[in-house]
């Protein structure tokens, strides 16, 4: 890997990368892969992702000194994201969470034996607060609470202090109610009272120590391509990683999170828009063209496209073909310039064994393209 990478690293504490790690988010790819982009493009000035997941990329532009812009269909993807440029003390994320509980109980508190064995009692009520307050807030304080609270909202119970709210549960994916329950009932885990204000700030506390300046930036809500096509801004290099073909459980594993966000107590399997949802190769092929397309009119010549990709092995396809085969589709001026394995950080997993569910044996590539031609309109 580029010896620029390692710069970057050492220039930062590992305490200035923790925000990186907010909050888990399916096949979020590790800080190493943007960063050695920008390593690679060093007079890049502007970053683009225009799937930007958990953010990975807009963190690394920060860390770069550079601003960037993230598009993502998922509100949690945008939720975390919308944190990796946002600039606040965890000072100001714990009055903004005290000032809201002490503001007394909001909302409705969801009903059901899900609701009575993931979260005591009590701390449910202040995360339905917290929820309720949340949602009409869009201050860069709020926008980094929702953040903390998506990471918080579940995970493994500890010996020590706790870490999350809910009663036992995986912190990168929500259980599916029905196992939960019966896994909970069957050991007799009741859920324990954990005071949502004391875990905010441990957490902000932590994640915010030391967190480098943001040079700005703006995460949208929306189709890449639609999204793309209201910007005015111009890119130099895009660091980006659409959904892997054949993974479709990109919402619904993330279920307490988007009910969190708004959503309804329930699992979300329509999950309009997503690239994923394509009915057959042929048509995700078509929708990858179309972003690249749409990338390429929002960048300058010379611009740096890199792209991690990869496939479920259950759908028998090979995913270097896919992507080589999008981007000649998208006849938008991309011309590839390097194909090669993703390779195995040192320090960090790859990108599809962060989530155990997805299996070691994901095929994953990268491959990196540069825009040749005249500027587009
Ligand atoms: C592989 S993930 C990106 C992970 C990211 N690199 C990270 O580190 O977190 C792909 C993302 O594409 C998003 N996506 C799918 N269809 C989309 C669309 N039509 N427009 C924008 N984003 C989309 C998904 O919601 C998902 O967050």
């Amino acid at each position: 890997m580029n010896a620029t990478v390692a710069d970057y690293a050492q220039k930062w504490p590992e305490d200035a990368l923790r925000l990186n790690v907010i909050c888990p988010y399916y096949t979020m790819f590790p800080l190493d892969f943007p960063l050695s982009q920008l390593a690679a493009k060093p007079e890049a000035t502007r970053v683009l992702d225009p799937f930007c997941g958990r953010g990975t990329t807009l963190y690394a532009a920060r860390l770069a000194g550079l601003p960037s812009v993230g598009i993502d269909i998922n509100p949690v993807a945008v939720a975390i994201a919308q944190a990796k440029i946002t600039q606040v003390t965890s000072g100001a994320v714990v009055r903004l969470a005290k000032k809201i509980l002490d503001g007394g109980l909001q909302g409705e508190v969801p009903e059901g034996e899900f609701w009575q064995w993931c979260y005591e009692g009590v701390t449910l009520r202040e995360i339905v607060t917290l929820r309720t307050s949340l949602m009409t807030m869009n201050s860069p304080t709020a926008a980094m609470l929702r953040a903390v609270l998506l990471g918080i909202l579940h995970g493994p119970r500890n010996k020590g202090l706790p870490s999350y709210l809910s009663n036992q549960m995986p912190r990168t994916y929500a259980s599916k109610p029905a196992y939960a329950v019966k896994f909970w009932k069957t050991r007799a885990m009741e859920p324990v009272r954990i005071p949502a204000l004391d875990v905010i700030a441990r957490r902000a506390d932590r994640l915010l120590k030391s967190t480098p300046t943001t040079q700005g930036g703006h995460v949208y809500h929306g189709d890449s391509v639609e999204t793309l096509q209201g910007l005015r801004q111009k890119f130099d290099l895009v660091v980006t990683s659409p959904p892997y073909y054949g993974m479709r459980t990109y919402v619904p594993d993330q279920w307490l999170r988007s009910w969190f966000l708004s959503g309804l107590p329930d699992i979300p399997y329509n999950t309009t828009g997503q690239i994923a949802r394509q009915p057959n190769q042929a048509a995700f092929v078509q929708a990858l063209a179309d972003v690249w397309a749409a990338v390429a009119r929002r960048c300058h010549q010379g611009a740096r496209l890199a792209i991690r990709f990869g496939a479920i092995p259950s759908a028998r396809t090979d995913p270097e073909q896919m992507i080589i085969s999008s981007i000649l589709k998208a006849d938008a001026g991309w011309d590839v310039k390097e194909v090669h394995a993703a390779g195995i950080s040192p320090k960090r997993a790859r990108q599809a064994e962060q989530f155990g569910k997805a299996g070691t044996a994901i095929d994953e590539i990268d491959v990196v393209a540069e825009l040749a031609g005249p500027e587009r309109r």
